[in-house]
């Protein structure tokens, strides 16, 4: 409760600093302002698109990368077997059965790879994170979109029964981007059952720590009784390195293999490896993050529903809102803004698509949805 009140504090600052003229000053600490600028970014753009933790690596993991310098003249495979091992133990799983990537992204691409061909399907949701259809435009498997349910969740039933013996891959996204849905523990271990041994199943794990329902299990528990099933993580999220560069798969050892004749050599640099068993290492990442992000995206829902927005309940780091019209025009009005929103998805073209950042920028963002969408679509 104490935590909830002082968030809510938090955010009425912030707000009220957010709804003065010049927003800028408010968003950023001039300190951080100038490191923007200095790594090559613009000073006063807000990314609310790309489902990033604003708040950035833990301060362990900062000093673990300007540490690493003295090992940069090395290739990091001493590191990258440390991460594997660190990783391995952290899921209690056999390092044979971890394979790490250049992000989660990398992974996803191996994974069309080793599974995929011309003459081979691969069965994904609609709409879902669209890494693993981008890299099939080289491997050129027939793509099966199965609709999202009247929930905007996976319709996992559906796309069981799409799996057939031309199946090579199956993707679930848990929680899915971009609608921030999930499917239970119940309903996965369902599915697992009804999908065809043949088939990789590639469930993408990307927002877990932000999951708050109780039904949500990972599919690390589903391991063991799944051999066709790669579980894959990044510490792009929570951790705060997507400009770092790291993921992982775990599966079995099989499937690693498979998935690792596709990796590119020291696909990992010494920087990120230092960061990410920093990270590993610190109990108290993950719930800290967890719980300011989740609190800035409860606040947010409350500001919708006050405005009568229709949005989909999410369980990670961003939430769909539907704005009734086209939304490309709104993108690009609120770029005008200086506020960057996610893209447009072409099955949901009137939902827009906003990440979670700290107070302040919740606060600008909530200021110029009210600007720019005054009439919110019937909730
Ligand atoms: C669901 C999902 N999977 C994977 C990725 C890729 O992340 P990365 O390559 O940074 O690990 C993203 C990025 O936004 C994502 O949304």
């Amino acid at each position: 409760m104490g935590t909830i009140g002082i968030t809510r504090r938090g955010f009425g600052a912030a707000l009220g600093a957010a709804a003065g003229v010049v927003l800028l000053d408010t968003r950023l600490t001039p300190a951080a302002a100038e490191a923007r600028v200095a790594a090559g970014l613009p000073r006063d753009v807000l990314q609310l698109n790309s489902n990033e933790n604003p708040y950035g690596p833990s301060a362990a993991a900062r000093e673990a990368m300007t540490r690493s310098q003295e090992v940069a003249a090395r290739y990091p495979d001493y590191q990258e077997d440390e991460v594997r091992s660190a990783l391995a133990r952290f899921h209690g799983v056999a390092p044979e059965q971890v394979l790490l990537g250049c992000g989660s992204g990398d992974i996803l691409r191996m994974a069309d790879g080793a599974f995929l061909a011309p003459d081979r399907k691969v069965v994904v949701a609609e709409p879902t994170f669209e890494a693993v259809l981008a890299y099939n435009r080289v491997t050129r498997a027939q793509p099966v979109k199965v609709p999202l349910d009247a929930s905007f969740r996976h319709d996992l039933p559906r796309m069981a029964a799409a799996c057939d013996g031309a199946t090579g891959l199956v993707y679930v996204c848990n929680p899915n981007n971009p609608t921030g849905t999930i499917v239970t523990g119940e309903a996965l271990a369902a599915f697992l059952g009804r999908v065809p041994p043949s088939v990789t199943v590639l469930l993408d794990e990307a927002y877990h720590h932000f999951v708050e329902n109780p039904g949500y299990r990972t599919g690390f528990e589903l391991l063991a009784a799944h051999p066709n099933l790669i579980v894959v993580r990044t510490f792009s999220k929570i951790y705060g390195l997507a400009g770092m560069r790291l993921g992982y798969a775990v599966a079995a050892a099989d499937k690693i293999e498979a998935l690792e004749r596709y990796a590119s050599f020291s696909n990992t640099n010494a920087a990120v490896l230092a960061a990410g068993l920093a990270s590993l290492a610190d109990p108290d990442l993950v719930p800290r993050m967890k719980r300011r992000m989740n609190d800035a995206r409860r606040w947010l829902t409350g500001q919708l529903t006050a405005d009568g927005h229709r949005f989909i309940p999410s369980e990670a780091n961003f939430i769909m809102i539907d704005t009734g019209r086209d939304v490309a025009p709104l993108i690009e009005a609120f770029k005008a803004k200086k506020i960057l929103v996610g893209r447009r998805f072409p099955s949901m073209p009137t939902w827009l698509r906003v990440s979670v950042g700290t107070p302040a920028e919740m606060a600008a963002f909530v200021a110029a949805l009210r600007d720019i969408v005054p009439v919110p679509a019937a909730a």
